[in-house]
């Protein structure tokens, strides 16, 4: 285990097993479509090259970024686009992928984003969230595990850009934000 992380909240084997599940069930919804899954830039990654390749139905993909946070550990409010999308998702299944819900802030806005452009409908497929810290309701239908309201890491997760590589989600110790 990695030594600034304090404990593994859930290991890669659990992960692997949730994510096939997902893809399972994104699968079976759209059976007969297909789906556009939108990344979000830079924590979405490991989720979505895992959750891409457990779905069977045809995919199409794109990714956007967007800054809400900077280095700290809670959101600002303020939701600003870095990196639009390069495709027209008029009339498209969309579903963003993300790691983490945490206020809502950032997928409440990108929904509300991305509606304007026509999509056929849009979902969310999230890895994690803090049903504790969730501050604007944002309707997920696609979620991995509800976590406690600490600072985790890994799988994409990161703290000032570091451990996004590890391969489990891990509480980091406090010591190395305060
Ligand atoms: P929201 O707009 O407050 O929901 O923020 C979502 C974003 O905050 C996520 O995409 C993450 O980048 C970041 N975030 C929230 N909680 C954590 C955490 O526990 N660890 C790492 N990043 C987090
Ligand atoms: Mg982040």
């Amino acid at each position: 285990m990695n030594n600034d992380v304090k404990e593994i909240l859930i290991s890669e084997d659990s992960i692997k097993e949730k994510v096939k599940e997902l893809g399972q069930r994104i699968s079976k919804d759209y059976e007969g479509e297909s789906v556009f899954l939108i990344g979000i830039l830079k924590g979405s990654v490991p989720f979505m090259a895992d959750l891409m390749r457990e779905i069977t139905i045809p995919v199409t993909m794109d990714f956007m970024a967007v800054s809400s946070y900077g280095n700290g550990t809670s959101s600002t409010g303020v939701v600003r686009i870095l990196k639009d999308l390069d495709f027209e998702i008029k009339d498209k299944n969309i579903i963003i992928v993300e790691d983490i819900i945490d206020s809502g802030i950032t997928l409440s806005y990108l929904v509300d984003y991305l509606k304007n452009r026509g999509p056929k409908n849009i979902e969310i497929a999230a890895l994690l969230t803090k049903p504790e810290r969730n501050k604007v309701k944002v309707d997920a239908k696609y979620i991995g595990y509800e976590v406690p309201d600490k600072f985790v890491v890994g799988y994409g997760l990161d703290y000032a850009e570091k451990y996004r590589n590890l391969p489990y989600i891990g509480v980091l110790k406090e010591e190395i934000y305060k």
